[in-house]
């Protein structure tokens, strides 16, 4: 596994001095969440597996040559899970990394949300395994389903329940292992997908700035164009075994789609936050096809560098892309502190939708060797906790006969 980030966080950090001595009068020590004006981003990290598959490899399993792919989506190349590398496994990962980025522990997360097609289960949800692997106790979790505009969707309820006070520090997760879904036999759409995971923590703050508006749209008449069949699918009578899980798609219609719905999406969010284009520093877009982009520029009346653009690297990566490009810009230099930014995506659906972002983050004290240490301790241990809960489970279902208890549970999403 590799990745890289640019190191900072954010000098917004919930405090609540008095809930704190509230609840120590109350005997619920912990530092409750409280209502914040704004949803501040404060931590980011990815994860991309180790296998790269250029173009020229691609061109040995179909018909398609290195010109062809470059020229008509600006993909190089793109990452391949492998062995035990899941969805589960990318997201753990990349959630580790924002959470070390912005100083939160794991026990202080009040919720994780998870946005991805390629789960490993249709329950329990990634988001799950992910807490459990993480160890972040008390956080409620769940999978956000929404293709390509996953994360769009996911930032936005995080950045809502940060605003309205439940939750005082989420983790957000674009995770993907699309090589899984992938029809290595369509030309039209296995040169485009690659597999990846990108997290970002949301923190409360009084502090002016962070998410500044939130819009998603959705067209389901266009559900047949961008498909990917799953256990409830319907079946032709008489056909039984293994479903065909692989991804299916009018390119040319997704294409044309997209390019006027991420720029209709985009000058919306920019108003609604009451910004205008010039306002905007960078326009952080889901990674689909470099033509998509330039087009989107084109519709925006921008120049193509305030459209950030890693896709040549990873390919599409749906839900992860987003987040992804976001580690990349920032490691870049691309992202600076009092930045306007618009994520913005689109996919499967059709869904579509943008987030204007107030990126106010300064450089974050180190954080000492002594905290990564307790962190990873914390971590150890909650795995231990797990481990002993579910052993409790059989020991209960060996005494009281329950059979949930001789169910094999899902294996683990961490590997470390
Ligand atoms: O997250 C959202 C997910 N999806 C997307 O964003 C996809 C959006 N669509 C696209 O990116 C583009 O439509 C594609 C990259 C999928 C295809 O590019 P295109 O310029 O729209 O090509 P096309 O489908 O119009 O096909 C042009 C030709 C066809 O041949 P004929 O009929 O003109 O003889 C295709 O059969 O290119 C052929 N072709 C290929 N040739 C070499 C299609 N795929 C390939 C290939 N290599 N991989």
């Amino acid at each position: 596994m590799t990745a890289n980030n640019g190191r900072a966080a954010s000098r917004h950090v919930v405090t609540n001095e008095g809930a704190a001595a509230e609840g120590k009068r109350k005997g619920t020590a912990r530092l409750r969440p409280q209502y914040a004006h704004y949803a501040h981003i404060t931590g980011w990290g990815m994860a991309v597996p180790e296998r790269v598959l250029a173009n020229a490899e691609l061109s040995r399993l179909v018909d398609t040559s290195d010109e062809w792919i470059v020229t008509r989506t600006g993909i190089k190349q793109r990452r391949i899970a492998e062995g035990k590398e899941t969805s589960t496994t990318l997201a753990v990962e990349a959630a580790q990394r924002a959470l070390e980025m912005a100083d939160v522990l794991p026990e202080d997360v009040d919720m994780i949300v998870v946005a991805t097609c390629t789960p490993e289960y249709a329950f329990p949800p990634t988001a799950c395994l992910v807490q459990e692997a993480i160890g972040a106790e008390r956080a409620a979790a769940f999978d956000v389903s929404a293709a390509c505009t996953g994360f769009i969707a996911a930032l936005g309820i995080a950045s809502e329940a940060v605003r309205c006070g439940s939750v005082g520090a989420a983790l957000v997760i674009g995770t993907e292992t699309l090589s899984k879904v992938t029809n290595w036999q369509d030309r039209g759409t296995c040169i485009l997908f690659g597999d990846g995971a990108g997290a970002v923590v949301v923190q409360g703050s009084d502090v002016p700035g962070g998410v500044m508006s939130y819009l998603l749209r959705s067209d389901g008449s266009g559900g047949n164009l961008l498909s990917l069949p799953s256990i409830g699918a319907v079946r032709a009578p008489g056909v039984t075994g293994r479903l065909d899980h692989t991804i299916d798609m009018n390119g040319r219609e997704v294409f044309r789609f997209a390019t006027r719905a991420m720029a209709s999406i985009t000058r919306e969010a920019v108003a609604v936050a009451g910004l205008t284009m010039e306002d905007i520093s960078l326009i952080i877009p889901h990674q689909a096809n470099r033509r998509i982009i330039e087009a989107a520029a084109r519709g925006l009346e921008l120049p193509d560098e305030k459209f950030y653009m890693n896709v040549e690297r990873y390919g599409n990566t749906s839900a992860a892309s987003i987040p992804l490009a976001l580690c990349e810009a920032v490691a870049e230099g691309r992202v600076r502190p009092n930045d306007r930014l618009v994520f913005v995506g689109f996919g499967g659906g059709l869904t579509w939708g943008a987030i204007a972002v107030h990126w106010d983050v300064t450089t974050p004290p180190e954080v000492s060797r002594w905290r990564h240490l307790g962190r990873q301790t914390r971590i150890g241990f909650s795995r231990v906790r797990s481990l002993g809960r579910r052993v409790l489970r059989r020991v209960e279902g060996v005494f009281f006969g329950s059979q949930a208890a001789e169910v094999e549970p899902p294996h683990r999403g961490g590997k470390k």
